[in-house]
């Protein structure tokens, strides 16, 4: 079954190419390289020891898009990682975002319909739920507005799937992301962040390897144990088999209704902290860092009620902390010798 991987250069598109792979279905990746490498497509063969098939295509453009479905015949399902990611850029050009986010989505499903293709999986996030109200979060917790155009982007997403799914035979899954880090244990594909990282462990790994100074630790007064906010920090290969287990739901049809959401964490939080002790104790490296102001825009604290994912997908995060941690690590390590 040949499954087209929107992004699929990425981050978490490359771990989930793989682990596609390695469950026997054929991957075609369309990506436009804007912030991923295609020196990942080799890494994915030596991975798997199959190279996926790819195409350079921006799909935000419709006449690219429609290029990618007529060339490649026998797409059966549709992964959709394309898009823009940084909440701070989202905040400087929404109607960037909104374009791109928005515009690969309808492209992508216009064409979907026009060749009869069936599955589609969309990466959301938990960014969607906001300032939880009681933890761990439900999938049925409510929605809250919006605080920048990248988190509106995954809400408009996920409410225009479901209309679209209503009214056509498209079947989707939106799984929500809780906060993927680490890398393949191969240490050949991980996170590649553009210039100085937003996220906590690039930031980590980076500082350790003496890229960056000093780690800062954004609030130290926040009503948590020790002061930090708290995440559910997922392995990124954790996060990408929830991808093929998701695809092959609807495949089997074992979905429930035409348009499901997941969480997919951990069901575990750790504070900010608590990562740094991670860190050090998974890789014996010490890191430099200290307290700095609140993050503007940062909520206290999430983690995921994971039992609706584990019941309906048979799906559970097998990796803990210090194995996501020490992934990072050397996958950190490996892009500095070269
Ligand atoms: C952010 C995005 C989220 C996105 C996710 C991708 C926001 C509000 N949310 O989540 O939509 O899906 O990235 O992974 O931006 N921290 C530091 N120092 C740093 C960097 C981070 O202390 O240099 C702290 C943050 O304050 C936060 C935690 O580490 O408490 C995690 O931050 P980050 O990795 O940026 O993820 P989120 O903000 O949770």
């Amino acid at each position: 079954m040949k499954i087209l991987i929107t992004g699929g250069c990425g981050y978490i598109g490359s771990h989930t190419c793989v682990e596609l792979q390695n469950a026997g279905f054929d991957v075609l990746i369309a990506d436009n390289l804007s912030n991923s490498n295609q020196v990942v497509i080799d890494r994915i063969e030596r991975i798997t020891g199959k190279k996926p098939e790819f195409i350079q295509s921006d799909l935000s453009d419709n006449g690219q898009c429609s290029k990618v479905f007529e060339e490649f015949q026998g797409i059966e399902g549709v992964i959709n990682f394309a898009a823009s990611k940084a909440v701070g850029e989202s905040m400087e050009k929404p109607v960037m975002y909104y374009k791109n986010n928005l515009g690969i989505i309808l492209n992508v499903i216009e064409n979907m319909q026009k060749h009869g293709i069936k599955y589609f999986v969309q990466s959301s996030s938990c960014t969607v739920y906001g300032e939880p109200e009681a933890l761990p979060i439900k999938e049925t917790s409510p929605v809250k507005d919006a605080t920048s155009p990248y988190g509106h982007t995954k809400q408009i997403a996920e409410q225009m799937l479901a209309f679209i799914t209503a009214s056509t035979d498209i079947n989707a899954i939106a799984l929500r992301y809780f906060n993927p880090i680490g890398a393949h244990a191969s240490a050949l594909i991980g996170e590649l962040p553009n210039g100085v990282p937003n996220n906590l462990v690039p930031f980590i790994t980076q500082t350790a390897a003496g890229i960056r100074k000093e780690l800062k630790v954004f609030g130290s007064d926040y009503p948590t144990p020790d002061g930090t906010c708290i995440r559910d920090y997922i392995h990124v290969v954790d996060l990408a088999k929830a991808h093929v287990v998701a695809l092959k739901r609807m495949v089997e049809k074992k979905n429930k209704e035409k348009l499901e959401f997941f969480n997919i964490g951990t069901g575990h939080g750790y504070s900010v902290l608590e990562v740094i002790n991670s860190f050090e104790k998974s890789t014996g490296v010490k890191l430099n860092w200290s307290f700095a102001p609140r993050r503007a825009g940062d909520i206290i604290q999430i983690w995921a009620d994971t039992s609706f994912a584990e019941r309906e997908l048979g799906w559970k995060a097998q990796e803990d902390i210090n194995s996501m941690t020490l992934s990072a690590w050397q996958w950190q390590q490996k892009l500095d010798k070269k």
